[in-house]
């Protein structure tokens, strides 16, 4: 234990687009989006709203409440589909950005799991070196990943970033433990193609596009199942019991899955948070985005026990536990 949350932050585009918007785009309704997925609005970025701007706008925010200058921070880990260059990475920008001149940055694609799986990392690594301070950001800008044509897509996704700063300190306050797992062999229930390759050995005649595909119903059935099976695997492995968590922060994926996972876990509802409704699917940005906005509402207190669980492209799935 000892990698501590000492500072969160987050940034939403300042473009709010409705429900009724995307009747506007798609053959759809307010409430069939709403009754389907939860979602009322999501945040979408137009330009000056690069990935990497909005994570590094989350990074200051975090920078702030940690009280630490971005000289200070070691590594900056960047989870993302969606950075605006496939090299340099979206990390690499940030530490650009913010003046993080002492860091070494890098990238890591875990889709909507992406969070789960760089706290992970982060931690590994204080603990292997308790002097390093390290961000890791959520970032994404799903909006340029949409296929505004594809009705069963475009209404779930949004923009944002989320960030966290993490340091180690003495007690028992920190990162207890994670689960992480992958199925590669189900990737192609939950994909998005890279642009046409210009390697003319490669090269095919129709391009996919850099755009979301989605089997949905199969992508929900599996995402309640896996998500379950890691936070039980978890508090096993951890020797918690379900009754000890006092929030849960889930990757905000759709409500009907939420509120599938929350009844077959048996966690009441308030004991969730969930903010689906306003940003959508923001994939690796959702879980840090609402933990910024739990800390800020001081929905969490020193020593609550904090459960984060996640389901993406992949498949990718895990569960962390931290106590603030
Ligand atoms: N507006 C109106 N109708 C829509 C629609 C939309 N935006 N999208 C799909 N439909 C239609 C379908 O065409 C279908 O019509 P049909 O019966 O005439 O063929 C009907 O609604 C039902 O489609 P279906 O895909 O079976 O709906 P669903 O109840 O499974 O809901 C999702 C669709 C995508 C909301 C749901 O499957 C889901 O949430 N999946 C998980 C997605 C997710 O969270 N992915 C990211 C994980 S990290």
């Amino acid at each position: 234990m000892g990698t501590a949350i000492l500072g969160t932050g987050s940034y939403l585009p300042e473009r709010v687009v409705s429900n009724q918007d995307l009747e506007k785009i798609v053959d759809t309704s307010d409430e069939w989006i709403r009754t389907r997925t939860g979602i009322s609005t999501r945040c979408i970025g137009g330009k000056g709203d690069e990935t990497y701007l909005l994570a590094a706008r989350a990074a200051v925010k975090a920078l702030q409440m940690a009280e630490l200058s971005a000289t200070e921070i070691d590594l900056i880990i960047v989870a993302t589909i969606s950075s605006h260059m496939l090299m340099p990475s979206c990390a690499c920008f940030v530490q650009k950005e913010i003046g993080a001149d002492r860091a070494f940055a890098f990238d890591i694609n875990a889709a909507c799991s992406g969070f789960v799986y760089a706290l992970d990392l982060a931690d590994k690594y204080i603990q292997a070196d308790p002097s390093k301070k390290i961000l890791v950001i959520g970032a994404e800008t799903l909006s340029s990943r949409t296929n505004w044509e594809d009705r069963n897509t475009c209404i779930l996704f949004g923009d944002g970033a989320g960030a966290v700063v993490l340091g180690h300190v003495e007690g028992s306050r920190g990162v207890i433990g994670a689960k992480l797992f992958s199925d590669g062999k189900l990737w192609s229930l939950l994909h998005m193609h890279t642009a046409a390759s210009c390697n003319s050995e490669l090269l095919q005649a129709a391009s996919p596009g850099v755009h979301i595909v989605m089997e949905g119903r199969e992508v929900f059935k599996y995402a309640v199942k896996a998500m379950e099976e890691a936070v039980l695997a978890l508090l096993e492995q951890e020797q918690i019991a379900l009754d000890a968590i006092r929030l849960v922060i889930p990757h905000q994926a759709n409500i009907r899955i939420l509120n599938k996972l929350v009844e077959r876990l048996g966690i009441g509802t308030e004991k969730v948070f969930i903010n689906v409704q306003k940003y959508g699917n923001t994939s690796a940005a959702s879980i840090p985005i609402a933990l910024d906005e739990a800390n800020r509402e001081s929905r969490v207190q020193a020593g609550d026990i904090i459960l984060f669980c996640s389901f993406g492209g992949g498949f990718t799935w895990g569960a962390t536990l931290v106590r603030w």
